[in-house]
């Protein structure tokens, strides 16, 4: 597996897309490999997840460490490159990258949102889903630039509302989408490539 097909994972939660990436991986699915996990937050499950799986580089960085936002993700992006890591993927990291860190990875960093995009972009995308009444939400992964939640499309799923929904039942639906659809997109990602074209994503070879 060549250089290309190496990740960095930032992530500031419990870190179940992060398992399954590397489940994915174990099991030979998802033909990418996490050469390093950096998290912003100490108690992230991400953490513990990346340790027992032996992934080589496991970071915790403390954002009151450093001056401002552009300190913090000029830390973060030295040990990325440090790491020879080709994407980042951002599975639940709950800060907003500075204008400077997405220039120097442009076009190298994917987020996963839990919506369907552009609706409900921001910090409660399944809170604001749900509370706004739309029949059908889902996941979105996409490239990121400088607007929040605002690249282009790689994939979507679908996820129906139901009438009982409570913002947690509703997001355990919508997880499960997610841990079927980031391995696969970052497998199509390494496996086929794509061209942008305008916001579309075109992908290669399929
Ligand atoms: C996911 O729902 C993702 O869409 C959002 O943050 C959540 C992270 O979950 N960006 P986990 O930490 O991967 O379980």
């Amino acid at each position: 597996m060549g250089a290309g097909n190496n990740i960095a994972v930032m992530a500031s939660g419990k870190g179940s897309n992060l398992q399954v990436i590397l489940e994915a991986i174990q099991t030979g699915t998802c033909p990418v490999h996490v050469r390093l996990v950096i998290s912003d937050r100490a108690e992230a499950g991400a953490l513990d997840i990346a340790r027992h799986a032996g992934v080589p580089d496991v970071l915790h960085l403390n954002p009151k460490d450093h001056a401002d936002r552009t300190a913090f993700d000029t830390a973060c992006g030295d040990a990325i490159e440090a790491a020879g890591c080709s994407w980042i993927v951002l599975a639940g990291y709950m800060r907003i990258l500075s204008p400077a860190f997405v220039q120097r990875f442009a076009g190298r960093i994917i987020n996963i949102h839990p919506s369907l995009l552009p609706a409900f972009a921001g910090a409660d995308g399944v809170g604001d889903a749900l509370d706004y009444g739309v029949r059908i939400t889902g996941c979105t992964v996409h490239l990121v630039d400088e607007v929040l939640d605002g690249g282009p499309i790689l994939a979507q799923a679908a996820v129906p509302v139901l009438d009982d929904d409570t913002r947690d039942s509703l997001h355990a639906r919508i997880q499960a989408e997610e841990h079927r659809l980031y391995p696969a997109t970052l497998k199509r990602m390494v496996e086929c490539g794509f061209t942008i074209r305008g916001r579309r994503v075109i992908w290669k070879n399929t």
